[in-house]
């Protein structure tokens, strides 16, 4: 019976008679018999297999099968006399599928940094690293759901092409069917929409939030899980042009009831992946970061600190600290004033209230001193900012004087604005960066490890 090595691992008892299918790590080949380290993707661990020189067509079943060949095995398990594994697989019958020139086989046995790994990235999910990173990552996506439904929040899926620039920051990358080499022009020598396929400008979203605002209008909790893309051209170890986001947007909701839920999620999200992926949990606790195991526990077990912009700025600018970029209101918290304030002052993650409306997007409710909007980002140790969330403006006319004032086009918002002319209430969310969460509970440095195929500027292999 084919069976899965995981849970050979974990439940295999002497005796039984089973097949498996994999790929070959390493081959060790000693006088009487020869021993083949097998995994298939299902855990860390590998199993081990034992060919015996009696096997039919042994000389030439063993020139075929290097590390990186992919191979079936049937046999019976036994005892293993060896430590390291309590039980491997005699093999009675092997069959290689595809060979693997150990010559040429990328992958060799000595440590690859991770940037090699990156360059080969079409083999690295066999490694051991990016094997627990995307079952981690995998963990982290059930998790979601599962939190999400558990509430009975609606899983919506808003639409990757777009027309409205829901941040109005003006990253997009723009798709179009118009030849590049011969695009229709108006006579003011703008270029001609009308024929393209959409017959207007269109965009990558970068984020499904202003749909699930339309949703949550009429399903009161919602969330999407889905990519999104930002043109942003940074070139750092926590951005990606292509990211997942998880939005949920509840109606009936204020501030302090969106963060009282982003909190709860984080502590669900990191205890469910503890419980479902614990040998992986290790394996970045020993080998990747220290603090992995630590971390979990600091978010399950404390609360998170609550401050407003106006505080977090007076405590940077106490803290004596040089930073590279100046502190002062009305300034945007850059990444290593978001990671003093979580990995060294409070030691945890700080959700940071009431920005200035300068350096927010217009749907930000408006507090009553007009000077901030009721946003909340929570900051990580390590990562910074992970997740940007807010209650938005329902009022009809405060939204309009906002979205002219930061120059957008009201006209492509008036679907968004009908929200508020009917049956318009108080209503908040957040959007998580999936790879930063991926990220933070791994301890992996950059962000390009945790996703299969980066997006990056000038990065598109795979
Ligand atoms: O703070 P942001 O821009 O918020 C929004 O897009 C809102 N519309 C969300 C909402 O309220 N529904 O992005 C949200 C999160 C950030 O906190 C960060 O974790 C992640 O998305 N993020 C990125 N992750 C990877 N690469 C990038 N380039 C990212 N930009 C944002
Ligand atoms: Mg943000």
């Amino acid at each position: 019976m084919k069976r899965r090595i995981a849970e050979i691992l974990r439940s295999g008892q002497p005796d039984e008679s089973i097949m498996v299918q994999g790929w070959i790590r390493t081959k060790r080949e000693l006088k009487e018999f020869a021993f083949m380290e097998v995994n298939d993707g299902s855990s860390m661990a590998n199993l081990q297999v034992v060919l015996d020189k009696d096997l039919p067509e042994y000389e030439n079943v063993l020139k075929q099968s290097n590390t990186g060949a992919s191979v079936q095995v049937s046999g019976v398990l036994v005892e293993s006399p060896a430590k390291g594994q309590r039980i491997e697989l005699k093999a009675s019958e092997i069959k290689v599928f595809g060979d693997s020139d150990p010559e040429t086989y990328p992958l060799q046995k000595k440590r690859h940094s991770f940037e090699f790994l990156r360059a080969i990235g079409h083999l690295r999910g066999r490694t051991n690293t990016l094997g627990a990173v995307f079952r981690v990552r995998n963990a982290v996506a059930n998790a979601i759901h599962q939190f999400f439904q558990e509430r009975g929040f609606l899983w919506v899926h808003t639409p990757i092409i777009t027309a409205s620039d829901c941040e109005g920051a003006g990253e997009m990358l723009a798709v179009t069917s118009l030849n590049l080499k011969d695009v229709p022009r108006l006579d003011s020598d703008d270029v001609d929409y009308s024929q393209d396929f959409f017959g207007k400008p269109a965009y990558l979203t970068v984020s499904g939030q202003l749909e699930a605002e339309v949703m949550a209008m009429a399903f009161s909790n919602v969330y999407t899980f889905g990519p999104t893309f930002r043109a942003e051209n940074s070139n750092t170890s926590r951005h990606l042009a292509e990211f997942w986001m998880v939005e949920p947007e509840m109606a009936f909701c204020d501030l302090t009831g969106d963060m009282d839920l982003a909190e709860a999620f984080l502590k669900y999200v990191f205890k469910s992946v503890l419980e479902n992926c614990p040998e992986d949990m290790e394996f970045f606790n020993k080998r990747i970061d220290k603090t992995v195991l630590e971390t979990a526990d600091n978010i399950i077990n404390n609360q998170f600190e609550r401050i407003s912009y106006t505080k977090a700025v007076e405590l940077l600018e106490k803290s004596n600290k040089k930073f590279e970029f100046p502190v002062e209101w009305g300034l945007d918290l850059q990444s290593e004033h978001e990671r003093y304030l979580a990995e060294k002052y409070f030691k945890k993650p700080v959700i940071v209230t009431d920005y200035p409306i300068g350096i927010k997007a217009f749907y930000m409710r408006l507090n009553d001193d007009e000077k901030t909007v009721a946003a909340m980002d929570i900051l990580a140790p390590k990562i910074g900012e992970i997740v940007g969330g807010s209650q938005r403006e329902e009022r009809l006319d405060v939204l309009e004087r906002r979205i002219k004032a930061q120059g957008l086009d009201i006209d492509n918002y008036w679907w968004y604005m009908d929200l508020r002319r009917y049956g318009t209430v108080e209503h908040a969310g957040f959007g998580l960066g999936f790879e930063r969460l991926v990220q933070f509970m791994t301890g992996m440095a950059n962000i390009r490890d945790v996703i299969p195929f980066p997006r990056a500027p000038l990065t598109i292999e795979f």
